[in-house]
């Protein structure tokens, strides 16, 4: 499973990428919101930090507004892929934008359905959202591991991305349902890393080691003086 990174945070995206694995980033105008300044710039210095996918979200709800935008962004580096929010106006700029060859993530997806018609418009991603569904007493991966079986299949020519991670588990239970990637943020990836048992142990490595080194020196200093 690829694991992209869902923030627009530079130094969280270089991190992972210097951790080794960051296969790709998703912006949104809320994690954009949270960083400011100039989204081209933005999207720019992420496409510079990771050669994988970068998706980039148009805000615009009308067809035309929504081509305009996602050409622009496609125009910043050969890696966007242009978010389209699931809607029967974005569907038909997820048609567009494939015969134009513009790669496309088809966000805010909540039924299996939802995900079925996007791919067959030519989303490139399918982005269901685990972690919104589960809020509302829904089981969010239940929409991931149907949309995989979907793909899978029918040979839909699709990837499925599980979004709205909120906790590790989320991610361990995307690469069991075959998810193809999942996105997840920085604070999330740090927790996959770490285990309390992880951590004591290093610590009683380190101590076990240094008490060895000491007694070694004591051993010394008194062969010395002898
Ligand atoms: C990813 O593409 C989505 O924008 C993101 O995962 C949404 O997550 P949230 O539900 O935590 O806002």
């Amino acid at each position: 499973m690829k694991i992209f990174l869902d923030t627009a945070e530079i130094d969280e995206i270089r991190t992972a990428a210097r951790w080794g694995v960051l296969d790709g980033v998703t912006t949104n105008p809320t994690l954009f919101a949270k960083v400011g300044g100039s989204y081209d710039d933005v999207l720019e210095q992420i496409c510079r930090i990771t050669p994988g996918p970068v998706s980039a979200e148009v805000v615009a709800e009308d067809v035309e507004g929504m081509l305009r935008e996602g050409r622009h962004f496609a125009t910043l580096a050969p890696n966007i892929v242009v978010k389209v929010p699931m809607s029967e106006e974005g569907l038909e700029a997820i048609a567009c934008f494939a015969e134009e060859g513009i790669k496309t993530n088809c966000t805010l997806i909540f039924s299996a359905n939802q995900g079925l018609l996007a791919a067959k418009a030519g989303a490139s991603l399918l982005s269901p959202f685990v972690g919104r569904l589960d809020d509302i007493n829904e089981h969010g991966m239940d929409v991931v591991r149907e949309l995989v079986a979907m793909v899978t299949t029918h040979n839909l020519g699709t990837e499925v991305l599980a979004a709205s991670i909120r906790h590790p588990r989320h991610m361990t239970e995307a690469a069991l349902a075959g998810s193809h990637v999942a996105t997840v943020p920085f604070k999330i990836l740090r927790e996959m890393i770490h285990h309390p048992l992880t951590d004591t142990g290093i610590l009683r490595f380190r101590k076990d080691w240094e008490s060895v080194q000491a007694a070694g020196r004591d051993r010394t200093h008194a062969a010395a003086e002898a």
